[in-house]
């Protein structure tokens, strides 16, 4: 195994030291918030507030559960995803590095981090490509935001050998980064031009603030068939942006947005497939966002925290190599505890989760009631 052949240093060009200043630094932030919830400093998420009702006679042996999941035109061999993360570091590409490796090992699909980076700057190529370099014959997402045009789109998706693009929407993180873009303005005709322009199927997300049901039936509206609701609850990156102001004064705005939970009661008839994201901690929370209708789940922050040593990206090729077989392990253990908890709930498929008796409490109630959706 190779490291990402991303010179580093004074014999060859690097990666523009501000803009992988700020993937490291996201990566370390994004760490120390899986740190704070791990201790059980967090919030509780909405997750918590879905509950499966137990049928003690429905059983299905495990053996017998089938994981494949649909998802728009693809059949992918489990309803679990490693969401969009990072890239355009040295640092980073040791992550994506090890992400790729994992892939290559369980099949699970993946995405890189925004490719906005690579896309700009040659030196930074690299760190995103290794995912596919690392795993020629797996499902790999690209990832860009919304303000990059359809040419980029396309490159984008050259760039990865992509299956998929998706596409963020973070009008909430721009606002609160320091740097931030603030033309929000674009972004719908972006969407619509991007869909009609890349070779494959585009996933439109949120990074953290939750599709709400306007926005997935105005994203259907724009030839979107696959959204991911990317809701609040986990990686806060109004929180992460705030904490890189120097003044720090966005605090209040943590915690904005709606819930995977909450969109995904909140969407449309006629919504695109939904994948949901945002705060899956466990195997459980996965099972309660397909109970909810969708067809797999995405987890950033608790992956990444497996891939980090003691919260720093692998130093080299060895470690990288030993982070890569801690993500394996968790993996397989997801792998195997959907198995059980769909036995557990009588589903021989993620599909047949969909008629769940599921119960919701609390403020995802208060939600639902408010919105009229019963
Ligand atoms: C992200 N996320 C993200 N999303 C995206 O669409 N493009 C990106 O470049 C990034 N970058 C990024 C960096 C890091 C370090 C993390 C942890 C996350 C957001 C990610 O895909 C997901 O939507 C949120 O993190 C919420 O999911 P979790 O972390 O709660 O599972």
């Amino acid at each position: 195994m190779t490291e990402p052949t991303v010179p580093a240093g004074p014999a060859g060009p690097s990666p523009d030291p501000a803009r992988a200043g700020r993937k490291d630094e996201h990566v370390r932030l994004a760490a120390g918030q899986q740190a704070a919830l791990a201790a059980g400093a967090g919030p509780r998420n909405d997750f918590d507030e879905v509950e499966l009702l137990h049928h003690a006679l429905d059983g299905v042996d495990p053996a017998h559960v089938d994981l494949t999941a649909a998802v728009g035109p693809w059949r992918w061999p489990l309803p679990l995803y490693v969401n969009g993360m990072t890239g355009g570091s040295v640092a980073t590409g040791r992550v994506n590095r090890a992400i790729g490796i994992a892939a290559r090992a369980t099949g699970i699909p993946v995405a890189t981090g925004s490719v906005s980076a690579g896309l700009d700057d040659a030196a930074a190529r690299a760190t995103f490509t290794v995912v596919r370099d690392e795993n020629p014959d797996g499902f790999v997402m690209a990832n860009l935001g919304a303000d990059r045009t359809p040419d980029d789109a396309v490159r984008a998706v050259e760039m990865l050998r992509a299956d998929a693009l998706q596409v963020h929407l973070n009008a909430a993180q721009e606002t609160v980064m320091p740097e931030g873009s603030r033309r929000f303005e674009t972004w719908a005709g972006n969407v619509a031009a991007i869909c009609a322009a890349s070779p494959v199927p585009v996933v439109v997300k949120e990074v953290g603030a939750g599709l709400s049901g306007r926005t997935l039936a105005r994203l259907a509206g724009l030839g979107v068939t696959v959204a991911d609701v990317g809701g609040r609850g986990g990686t806060d990156f109004v929180g992460i942006e705030n904490d890189r102001r120097p003044t720090r004064d966005l605090a209040y705005l943590r915690g904005w947005g709606q819930s995977a939970v909450a969109c995904l009661l909140d969407a449309p008839a006629g919504a695109p497939h939904l994948l949901a994201s945002g705060g899956v901690r466990t195997p459980l929370d996965v099972v309660r966002a397909l109970a909810l209708g969708a067809r797999a789940a995405g987890v950033a922050g608790r992956f990444l925290r497996v891939v980090l040593d003691d919260g720093e990206p692998p130093r080299d090729a060895a470690a990288t190599d030993r982070a890569a077989a801690r993500l394996v392990e968790e993996i397989e253990v997801w792998r195997s505890h959907l198995a059980a908890l769909h036995g557990l709930l009588g589903a021989r498929t993620p599909a047949e989760l969909m008629t769940t008796d599921v119960l919701v409490r609390g403020t995802v109630r208060e939600f639902a009631a408010l919105r009229g959706i019963d």
